[in-house]
């Protein structure tokens, strides 16, 4: 008889992010050999402390805009920083990530025949014209300014995907990231959840941009693991885009009120310009990903918020600057 094992060694780009770090914890729980690289631009040791000790997991510190050597039957990657206020600070190293990393994970996947999976992104759609976003649409983007850097890094990687599985029959998946939130986010990129909840917790004004009444939807993390890890175990059929994110639309005015009320703050919310380039509105379609895996968001926001606040409070309580990554 023989044995085929269901265990496999797993590469993760990213792994000490915010999503990386999750991903990694649900692979390791899972029995797998999970190598985690990461060069810490926005990751963090702390998010992964607790798979240092187990024998199924490696950290590497490494960046993959330079080529990696590893044996392994999965790539998922996600190296990339994702929120404004990191990928703008350096957006030539951000292209790089996207391009040049996409190019040496694909280069890699060909020469050990891996599976590859990228974490690509709503951003793909820029301004979007048409709602909600289905993965038919080209998208409306905006290539010189300062969204760009990240916009059209992570559209330049999926179009690296699409031709590397034409052109070398590379087993490839894609799937469009619509914003996700949870515990292990940053608390200081900028992005909405962290911002309110941080600014909730510590009695501060809450800052909307713009009047408030532009939507976003949300999607808890636990929903989203789970959602890659189901279009990666597709048969090789399956290449994607499809979209994973939470077609349900709630304005910046509900989400700081939802906040306001999970955290039982005293804060007022303040109004401040919007920056450039920012989206009035942006919802995914995932009929897709229904079809295909049977997947859609079963968190609820207040739920995902409470738990969200709690991991910032217990951060706060250990006494870690929130003003640091
Ligand atoms: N969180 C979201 O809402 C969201 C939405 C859409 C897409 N995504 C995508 O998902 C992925 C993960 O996002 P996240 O929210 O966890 O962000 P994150 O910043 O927490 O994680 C990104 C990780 O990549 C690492 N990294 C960056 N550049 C690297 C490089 N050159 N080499 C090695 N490691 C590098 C960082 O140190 C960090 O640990 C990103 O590719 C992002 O574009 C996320």
């Amino acid at each position: 008889m023989t044995y085929v094992s269901r265990i496999k060694r797993i590469l993760v780009t990213g792994g000490a992010g915010f999503l990386g770090s999750h991903l990694c914890e649900t692979l390791v729980a899972e029995g797998h050999d999970v190598a985690c690289v990461d060069n810490f631009f926005t990751g963090n040791r702390r998010n992964i402390s607790h798979l240092l000790n187990q024998p199924n997991f490696e950290l590497i510190r490494h960046d993959i805009t330079f080529p990696l050597y590893v044996e392994v039957d999965e790539i998922y990657n996600l190296a990339c920083p994702a929120s404004p206020v990191h990928y703008q600070h350096d957006p030539v190293q951000t292209t790089k990530t996207s391009v040049h990393g996409a190019i040496n994970m694909l280069g890699l996947a060909k020469r050990v025949r891996a599976r590859i999976l990228q974490a690509s992104t709503s951003e793909v759609y820029g301004d979007p014209t048409m709602h909600p976003q289905s993965e038919q649409y080209w998208g409306h983007v905006n290539p010189i300014g300062p969204r760009s850097c990240y916009d059209e890094g992570k559209r330049c990687a999926e179009t690296l995907f699409f031709d590397y599985h034409r052109q070398h029959r590379l087993r490839i998946k894609v799937a469009r990231i619509f914003n996700t939130y949870g515990p292990r986010m940053h608390p200081n990129d900028g992005r909405v959840v962290s911002n309110f909840v941080v600014q909730a917790l510590q009695g501060e004004p809450i800052t909307i941009y713009g009047d408030g009444l532009q939507t976003r939807s949300f999607c808890y993390v636990d929903d989203l693991i789970g959602g890659l890890r189901g279009l990666m175990n597709t048969d090789d059929s399956v290449v994607g885009p499809v979209n994973f994110g939470n077609p349900v639309e709630s304005t910046m005015r509900q989400l700081a009120e939802a906040v306001i009320s999970v955290t039982g703050s005293i804060s007022r919310i303040e109004f401040k310009a919007l920056p450039q380039d920012d989206p009035k509105q942006r919802c995914p379609d995932i009929s897709r990903a229904k079809d295909i895996i049977g997947w859609q968001p079963r968190v609820e926001l207040m739920d995902g918020l409470r738990k969200t606040a709690e991991y910032f409070e217990r951060l706060l309580t250990a006494g870690v600057d929130l003003g640091r990554r």
